[in-house]
């Protein structure tokens, strides 16, 4: 472990079973911390333990109550909140109602809950570090995009009211806010392996490891410094829609 991280010895990430999560964990690994692994693929998660030494702790995001158990007695020092999902791209006129709710469940109220069971001991311990996997559809409106939109804009602003109640606790918390990033995470909102062909082939996205470096590189500052937000695109991508239609009579 490099000196720099020193303080920190454990790390929680969710959604680790593949994309960001999943090199998120490598990178910790590789600084030596103790990774516990939260996901539902098991395979994913063997193989995750198998190459790096990982923990796996199997569940359902949305299973605080499992997750919290699995680490019971453990002091964890940093939380990644970064399982998420973007399950449909239907406009809000024909948007599945379940899909509204499955995105605000996993991506703002999971990570909310797996938060406040494991903040107490960081706030004890006066030392942690809680990261979320924001995104830029939750700065800016884009089409097609209002359940995730908000699930995401939601998450933003608890990052800003935990720092309000945080404060003088030394307990860190980081929004990194990705643009595109090549990973498997339109694989039902644009079916049948078409998100390659779509989303990537011909443009230059950001690689999960990239991301990864982002969050290492916020984690290895000295404790007193808290890098709030981080915005990152591609080079090639701008924020925001911005489409106009002619008007029809
Ligand atoms: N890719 C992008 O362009 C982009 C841009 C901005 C923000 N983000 C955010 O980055 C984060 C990671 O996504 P990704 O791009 O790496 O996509 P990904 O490859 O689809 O990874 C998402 C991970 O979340 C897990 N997950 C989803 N629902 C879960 C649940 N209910 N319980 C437990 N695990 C669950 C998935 O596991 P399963 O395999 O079991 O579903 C998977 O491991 C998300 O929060 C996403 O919103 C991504």
């Amino acid at each position: 472990m490099s000196d720099a991280i020193a303080p920190y010895r454990t790390a929680v990430v969710t959604g680790a079973t593949s994309g960001i999560g999943r090199a998120i964990v490598f990178a910790l690994r590789k600084r030596g911390l103790g990774v516990y692994a939260v996901g539902r693929n098991q395979d994913q998660l063997s193989e995750l333990a198998d190459l790096c030494g990982a923990l796996p702790v199997r569940a359902d995001v949305r299973e605080t109550g499992t997750i919290a158990a699995a680490l019971a007695g453990v002091d964890i020092d940093i939380l990644i909140n970064n399982a998420g999902i973007l399950s449909s791209r239907a406009t809000f006129f024909e948007i599945d109602p379940a899909e509204i709710d499955a995105m605000i469940d996993v991506n703002l109220k999971a990570p909310m809950h797996l938060t406040r069971a494991l903040l107490p001991g960081m706030v004890s311990r006066k030392r942690g570090h809680l990261i979320y996997i924001g995104s830029s559809g939750g700065q800016a409106p884009y089409p097609a995009m209002a359940a995730y939109g908000p699930s995401k804009a939601g998450l933003s602003l608890f990052c800003d009211n935990l720092r309000c109640d945080l404060l003088g606790t030394s307990v860190r918390v980081s929004e990194i806010v990705p643009g595109r990033v090549q990973t498997g995470l339109y694989r039902t909102s644009i079916p049948n392996n078409q998100a390659q062909a779509v989303l990537y082939d011909g443009y230059r996205p950001i690689q999960p490891e990239q991301i990864a470096t982002i969050v290492t590189s916020v984690i290895d500052l000295p404790s007193f410094v808290d890098v709030s937000r981080v915005e990152v695109f591609p080079t090639d991508q701008a924020a925001g829609g911005g489409t106009m239609v002619k008007h029809v009579p």
